[in-house]
């Protein structure tokens, strides 16, 4: 079982986006996944409930998350995804400790970068390096990635190769309690979410699909 951590202590950052969005891919992928929201905001918690299909997402405490890690992994898990909230308990710090990959969307503007210093020092002291998921980029503003990437340079962070522009379908897909790429199959932002998967999945050294389970006959 392989654990991600979703972290930012910058709001809106798209910390929800991301971890509902690449645990309904696991799942479309065939992995068992599981959602841990320890935001007590509970938005992926509410997304998920609104679903009557996978993936499942608990609210839980900080406190509480050795024990449903060690439970999920017990019950076969494949995928645990933690979603975090600013400032909530060290839920980020906890979460990072006990991630095998940390994510931190990060939007492209002054603001964001300067409050990445905080989620970078957070990381640093749990021990993890981060990848950062440059997020809701202008589509086709070339520019502004390249200036995002060369601001981020020098950070204590990697940054990933894929990133999320803004895209009405991220939007609308959180209003309807789906995935973009369960609203729109054959949308920009389903591609994205597909290439952001298969590297996630890359980077966990984790198979991109399940294997049929051996029949008992
Ligand atoms: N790539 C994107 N394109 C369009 N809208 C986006 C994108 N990413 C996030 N959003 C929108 O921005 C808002 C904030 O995103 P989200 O809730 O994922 O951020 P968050 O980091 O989880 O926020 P919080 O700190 O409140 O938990 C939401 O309305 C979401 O739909
Ligand atoms: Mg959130």
């Amino acid at each position: 079982m392989k654990v991600v951590a979703v972290l930012s202590e910058k709001g809106g950052a798209g910390k929800t986006t991301l971890t509902i969005h690449l645990a309904t891919a696991a799942h479309l992928a065939g992995l068992r996944v599981m959602v841990l929201d320890l935001d007590p905001q509970g938005s992926a918690y509410q997304w998920a409930s609104r679903r009557s299909d996978p993936p499942e997402a608990e609210a839980i405490a900080p406190v509480a998350l050795t024990g449903w890690l060690e439970r999920l992994e017990s019950a076969g898990a494949d995928l645990v995804i933690l979603d975090t909230g600013r400032d909530s308990n060290n839920a980020g710090y906890t979460a990072a400790q006990a991630a095998d990959l940390v994510l931190v969307p990060c939007r492209a503007s002054g603001f964001d970068f300067l409050a990445l210093a905080r989620t970078l020092d957070l990381c640093r002291l749990a021990g993890r390096r981060p990848n950062v998921i440059l997020n809701a980029l202008r589509p086709g503003a070339m520019r502004a990635e390249a200036d995002a990437r060369e601001a981020l340079a020098e950070q204590d962070c990697d940054i990933a190769p894929c990133v999320l522009h803004d895209r009405v379908d991220f939007r609308n897909a959180s209003m309807a309690a789906q995935s973009a790429q369960e609203l729109s199959p054959t949308s920009k932002a389903a591609e994205e979410v597909a290439t952001l998967y298969k590297w996630t999945v890359e980077q966990l050294e984790l198979s991109t699909t399940r294997k049929p389970e051996k029949s008992q006959t």
